[in-house]
């Protein structure tokens, strides 16, 4: 039986089943079709109802950026962001961004810089940098800094994280 409660007007409320709504949501080019609670992140979206991990919850409160993804090529930070906001949106996660045997350029420069340790910012990083790349604004080390800034890595790689998203900007340059 479902558990009832009375709110201020008298009127009795289910208190057991919340309202839900249909969001079809588009990851790494698969169209998903989702039955949300409107108040559900795209981050608890992704990782609760998609089993898509790599994006990982830090802070859930848009401090640390681990949660980055690219929503139609722009990064957010998916804590912040209603899953339903995102209706039709082109949503990619570091899963997307290549696989184990098709690295993206970023993915194999994080690797080969030695930009991580335990690993936990890293898709956020690559997300984030991704983002970064796509808006084409940073030129120099000290604007991928800046620009990287809402990106927190606490095993403090960050020296080797730049050095990664530098030889990927020199390249598209080149
Ligand atoms: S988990 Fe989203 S910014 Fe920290
Ligand atoms: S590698 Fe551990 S938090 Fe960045």
């Amino acid at each position: 039986m479902p558990e009832t409660f009375t709110t201020s007007s008298g009127a009795a409320a289910n208190a057991s089943l919340p309202p839900t709504r249909a969001v079809k949501l588009r990851i790494n080019g698969v169209e998903k079709q989702l039955q949300l609670a409107p108040w559900t992140t795209l981050l608890d979206a992704l990782r609760e109802y998609l089993d898509l991990t790599g994006t990982k919850k830090g802070c859930d409160h848009g401090q640390c950026g681990a949660c980055t993804v690219l929503v139609d090529g722009k990064r957010i930070n998916s804590c912040l962001t209603l899953a339903v906001m995102k209706e039709g949106a082109d949503i990619t996660t570091i899963e997307g961004l290549g696989t184990e045997d098709n690295l993206s350029p970023l993915q194999q420069a994080f690797v080969d810089h030695d930009a991580f340790q335990c690993g936990y910012c890293t898709p956020g990083q690559i997300c984030s940098a991704q983002g970064l790349l796509n808006e084409g604004k940073a030129k120099t080390a000290a604007e991928i800094r800046e620009l990287m800034s809402g990106n927190l890595c606490r095993c403090g790689a960050y020296s080797n994280i730049l050095s990664a998203v530098q030889e990927v900007l020199d390249n598209q340059k080149a």
